[in-house]
């Protein structure tokens, strides 16, 4: 045990304050040959709980293990650890679990693994069964934290974030989960506070620093009457199941979401039908003079949101990674019109830069058409997609999806002012015409003129590269060129009948 003296007299524990911090320490204790029992880990301010990931790291573990190793009599060295990646992915969420010894677990865990006892990530294994339940206490803390945290929209100022959040994380999951958070909201800037510190988001760059608050009630209560407000105007009794909506939230996040104290009471509104009721009151019993007024007048005035970036029109902003609009030459005379982005352009957040982008790149240049010449777009700005495995997958959107998001289709149209639209697939003609109900094939091959400006229909370039059979790709293909051809002929003033 001479490790242990050596240590003692050193009087330094291993300091770790991250992951990263920990990482490097360790790896020097091992190359060192200290095994665990004769290691003292630390945290910077002497406690066991910190934030891993959290900004600025101060403190060189590398320097006390150093001194530990000038007292240690053996200086024989073994090579650096070598470990796999599930083994990794196991240290780096065990981390994040808040426990005074994690630092010295996770040690003995990598001092085990480097010494050939692989069984220490087996759940039959002591010391593996415990990283494994600290691993899944971290995923589910970062699943809670995501499905829980509310963001309260506040009034525009400069400088300051548009939504705010509070939430107190069981575990060091917060830098985890505001980069998932900086990845869903694109541009809008949010700040998360939680009682350890504060993430601020402004749109490009991720900020960490101290907590502001303490607890909830430190909290700026103003944003949160804003808050319950916009939640009851959005609550549909419907919808509620109040045993399901119960069940699914762990007791222990109800205290901090806005809603749990406005969601009695609605329930009891919801059960006894109070809807209704209400508009009783307010509407049907009121006397006095009818006015005929038209209904597009009759209803309230909706502030449109100022730029795509933050558009709520619909839900779908709420999972993409930002909004995607046009791109092309200021005054096309042809705008190509697709459906919505896809997993590459909601990363690009640039219109057909993916696979079916490189598909219609071709058709083009079969065509004879330069992409810089035309302005590329979708009916939708927003990605939608569901969860399969670790992909996304595309999902098509809803008609109310694609009137919602026509608003920006229409602002595109007045800015570029196109002579002609080429709609890729049914989504581009349903938001085009801003009907669900048509059928493609009525209009394919027949160019049509809507709104002062005439109409190519063709296929998706996505349905060209999916559809099963080699020879209905070709054809898929093919009709793709021969619109882009008589989009571009319509634009030269050719007449659709020559
Ligand atoms: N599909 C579309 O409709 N648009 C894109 O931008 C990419 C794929």
């Amino acid at each position: 045990m001479t490790d242990v003296v050596a240590l003692a007299r050193s009087g330094q524990p291993v300091v770790a304050t991250s992951f990263d911090e920990w990482r490097a320490a360790a790896r020097d204790l091992i190359v060192r040959r200290l095994p665990p029992e004769s290691v003292q880990w630390s945290t910077q301010d002497g406690g066991g709980d910190l934030l891993s990931g959290m900004p600025p790291v101060v403190v060189a573990g590398s320097k006390v293990v150093d001194e530990v190793v000038a007292q240690t009599p053996d200086m024989s060295s073994d090579p650096p650890p070598r470990i796999s990646r599930q083994l990794m992915e196991l240290l780096q969420s065990a981390a994040c679990y808040r426990a005074p010894d994690r630092w010295a677990f996770l040690y003995r865990v990598l001092w085990r693994w480097h010494h050939g006892e692989h069984e220490v990530i087996s759940m039959a294994d002591e010391d593996g069964a415990r990283l494994h339940h600290m691993a899944k206490a971290v995923r589910h803390e970062e699943h809670d934290m995501h499905a829980y945290l509310r963001f309260r929209e506040r009034p525009e100022e400069a400088g300051e974030p548009r939504f705010v959040a509070w939430f107190e994380p069981a575990h060091d999951v917060l830098p985890q989960v505001a980069r998932h958070f900086a990845r869903r909201m694109g541009k809008t800037s949010w700040m998360i506070a939680t009682p350890d510190a504060t993430v601020l988001w402004d749109g490009a760059t991720l900020h960490t620093g101290e907590a502001l608050a303490r607890s909830a009630a430190d909290f700026d209560d103003a944003g949160e009457a804003l808050w319950l407000t916009y939640y009851r105007s959005i609550f549909n009794p419907a919808r509620l199941n109040a045993d399901i909506m119960h069940g699914h939230i762990r007791q222990r996040f109800w205290k901090n979401l806005p809603e749990a104290a406005v969601v009695p009471h609605m329930v009891t509104q919801a059960a006894a039908g109070a809807r209704k009721v209400g508009q009783l009151d307010t509407v049907g019993k009121r006397g006095g003079t009818t006015i005929p007024i038209s209904s597009e007048k009759a209803a309230p005035e909706r502030q449109q949101p100022s730029s795509l970036d933050e558009c709520r029109r619909c839900d779908l902003w709420q999972n993409a990674t930002q909004a995607v609009g046009g791109q092309g030459a200021r005054r096309a005379k042809i705008m190509l019109v697709g459906e919505q982005p896809g997993d590459q352009e909601d990363l690009a957040g640039k219109p057909f830069v993916g696979p079916a982008g490189e598909l219609l790149d071709k058709a083009m240049d079969e065509a004879g058409m330069d992409r810089r010449t035309v302005y590329v777009t979708n009916a939708v700005k927003h990605f939608k997609w569901e969860p399969r495995g670790k992909r996304r997958l595309h999902k098509t959107p809803a008609q109310k999806e694609v009137m919602a998001c026509h608003y920006w289709l229409e602002a595109e149209l007045e800015s570029i002012g196109p002579d002609v639209l080429v709609a890729l697939g049914s989504t581009a003609l349903k938001s085009i015409l801003q009907t669900g109900s048509v059928t493609m094939k009525d209009y394919m091959g027949a160019p049509f003129e809507h709104d002062g400006r005439m109409v190519v229909v063709t296929y998706h370039p996505s349905y060209a590269l999916r559809v099963p059979d080699r020879e209905s790709r070709h054809a898929a293909f093919a009709a793709i060129v021969e619109a882009l051809k008589t989009a571009q002929r319509l634009a030269d003033g050719e007449s659709p009948g020559a």
